[in-house]
Parts: structure tokens; C-alpha cells; sequence
């Protein structure tokens, strides 16, 4: 596997391999890897010939007073994770090179970046568009995995990837859990012992929301209220939203039929956590 420091030597590596006929995957993520993680690698490597994965903690998309600072870093570790998975290469680019102090272009995310979580954390999906831009400019054609744990970031990239003509096919991958269903997520590393416990509330909440739709719930305030109300019942965890949308846009219907995305955003301690669930009514 080879190791780069620069985001820059990625065009003309991969241009030789798509030259040569080969299919090339790219897998952007902080770091800290984790299964989840590995199962976006593992599923480039099943359908690309070669596979590419970064590693950067983006500066851009953490709020004033977010954890940019704290954020696990060990790039030794992934290196071994993502070899396993079976990547080809790993890029771990220094922030002096993908946000020099001169770069005064952002990639801003209208309707989109602005609700759920870009209302919880403003210019956080800014940031996020930016530097997946950038990556995705530096990557050039190819497979782009992005896990769907994280699932307005997804709709927003594959919005980003059409909107920008960008020669990138976005493929979404399932959320790896826990056993006791909490999703895997490098901030999990921040619970203490009896937060950790806590944590499974979130994906029992968007399962009861679930099977009230399944049960033939047709309002979503009832099923925003039943989301809420199991989540707050765990005392260690504070609400920040319950939403559910149109899978594709984001959008609040106005009666649950068809395809549907229920989404939850919570405190655990210090530590934020998300979680989603796909349903049809
Ligand atoms: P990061 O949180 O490291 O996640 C990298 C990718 O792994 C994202 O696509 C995320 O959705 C996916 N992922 C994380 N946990 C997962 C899980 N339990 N199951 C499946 N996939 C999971 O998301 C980011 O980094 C950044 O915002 C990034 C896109 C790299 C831009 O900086």
C-alpha cells in the first residue's frame, strides 16, 4: 500500500491508473478508522480495481468550540485498518496544503446545508463541501464511497457532485453498528462508561418511529413526537432534533407514504451524536 503526504501527486496516479484501464475507488474520511469505515474500503475494493483512501481532519467543518482540537488522530493505526480493507493507497495531506491561509473560495450549500444539522451546526456543511470538492477535483472519475450513518452529508455530496458536473459516481453505504445497535462513529471514543450505555436510545427511538410507520402512522409530528419522547426518557441524553424526510430531498412530507428517512441528532454528555433510518410508509 503506498502512503502520500501530498493531495497533490493524487491526479497524476490516478490518471496513469485510469489510463491503463483501471477503475479507481475514493474513500474521504477524518480518520480515526474504525469498521465503518473499513466497510466503505472493502466495498470500493469489491467494485474498483484500485482504491484510494484520505485521510484528513478537515479544519473547515468544525464550528467555533467543536472538537477540531480533541479529534482522534493516529495515522499509523489507520494505515493498518484501511490496508486491511484493502486499499491501495492512503493520502494524509498537511491542512497548509488543503486550506493554505490565502484560499478564499468556499463551496457554500444553500437550502440543503441550512436545516438539521446546518441549523445545528451553521457552516459545518460548507466546510464539508469544500474540502469534498476539493478531493473530489484531486481524485478525479471515479467511485466516491460516503457512508449513509452520516446521511444529509451524503444527499448533500450527491447534490454537490451534479450541481459542479463533477465526473464522480457517489455510492452510499449502510450504517455499521454495534451490536447493541448504537452506530459506529470515531466520537463514541468520547463516552464515558455509563454515556456508552446510554448511547443505544438514539437507534431505539428511529426503531419505535419505524415501526409506528410500519404500524400505519400517517403524521409525521406523531412520529417526530414518539422519536423524541423515547430519547428523552433516557436521562443522560438531551434531544437535539427529530426529523422525518424525503429521503432524496430532504424535504418534510406532509403525509408518510413512499420512501422515508428518519433522522435524530442528540446530546450524550459532551459528546454529539447521530443516527438515521430508513422506512417505508
Ligand atoms: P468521517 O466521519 O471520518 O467519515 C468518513 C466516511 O465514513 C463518511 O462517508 C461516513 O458517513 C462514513 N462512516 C462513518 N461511520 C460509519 C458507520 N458506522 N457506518 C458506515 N459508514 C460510516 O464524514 C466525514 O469523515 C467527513 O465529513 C468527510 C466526508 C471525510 C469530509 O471531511
Amino acid at each position: 500500500m503506498e502512503v502520500l503526504e501530498r493531495a497533490g501527486e493524487l491526479p497524476g496516479i490516478l490518471d496513469r491508473l485510469r489510463a491503463g484501464g483501471h477503475r479507481v475507488g475514493f474513500v474521504p474520511t477524518m480518520g480515526a478508522l474504525h469498521d465503518g469505515h473499513a466497510s466503505l474500503i472493502e466495498r470500493a475494493a469489491e467494485e474498483c480495481d484500485h482504491v484510494s483512501v484520505c485521510v484528513y481532519v478537515n479544519p473547515l467543518q468544525f464550528g467555533p468550540g467543536e472538537d477540531y482540537a480533541t479529534y482522534p488522530r493516529d495515522l499509523a493505526a489507520d494505515l493498518v485498518v484501511a490496508e486491511k480493507a484493502g486499499a491501495d493507497l492512503v493520502v494524509a495531506p498537511e491542512v497548509e496544503e488543503m486550506a493554505p491561509a490565502e484560499a478564499c473560495t468556499v463551496v457554500r450549500v444553500t437550502e440543503l446545508g441550512e436545516i438539521l444539522e446546518g441549523r445545528a451546526r451553521p457552516g459545518h456543511l460548507d466546510g464539508v463541501a469544500t474540502v469534498v470538492t476539493k478531493l473530489l477535483c484531486l481524485a478525479g472519475r471515479c467511485r466516491a464511497y460516503f457512508g449513509e450513518k452520516d446521511f444529509q452529508q451524503l444527499v448533500v455530496v450527491r447534490r454537490l457532485v451534479a450541481d459542479l458536473s463533477l465526473p464522480v459516481e457517489v455510492v452510499g453505504c449502510p450504517t455499521v453498528r454495534a451490536v447493541d445497535g448504537v452506530a459506529l462513529s470515531s466520537r463514541n471514543a468520547a463516552l464515558s462508561g455509563e454515556e456508552r450505555e446510554a448511547a443505544p436510545v438514539l437507534y431505539r427511538a428511529l426503531r419505535a418511529g419505524a415501526a409506528s410507520i410500519v404500524a400505519g402512522e400517517r403524521d409525521p409530528a406523531e412520529v417526530v413526537e414518539l422519536i423524541g419522547a423515547v430519547v428523552e426518557a433516557e436521562p443522560l441524553v438531551e434531544l437535539d432534533y427529530a426529523a422525518v424526510v424525503d429521503p432524496e430531498t430532504l424535504a418534510s412530507p406532509e403525509t408518510l407514504a413512499g420512501a422515508l428517512r428518519l433522522l435524530v441528532a442528540a446530546r450524550v454528555g459532551g459528546t454529539r451524536l447521530v443516527d438515521n433510518l430508513g422506512v417505508r410508509g
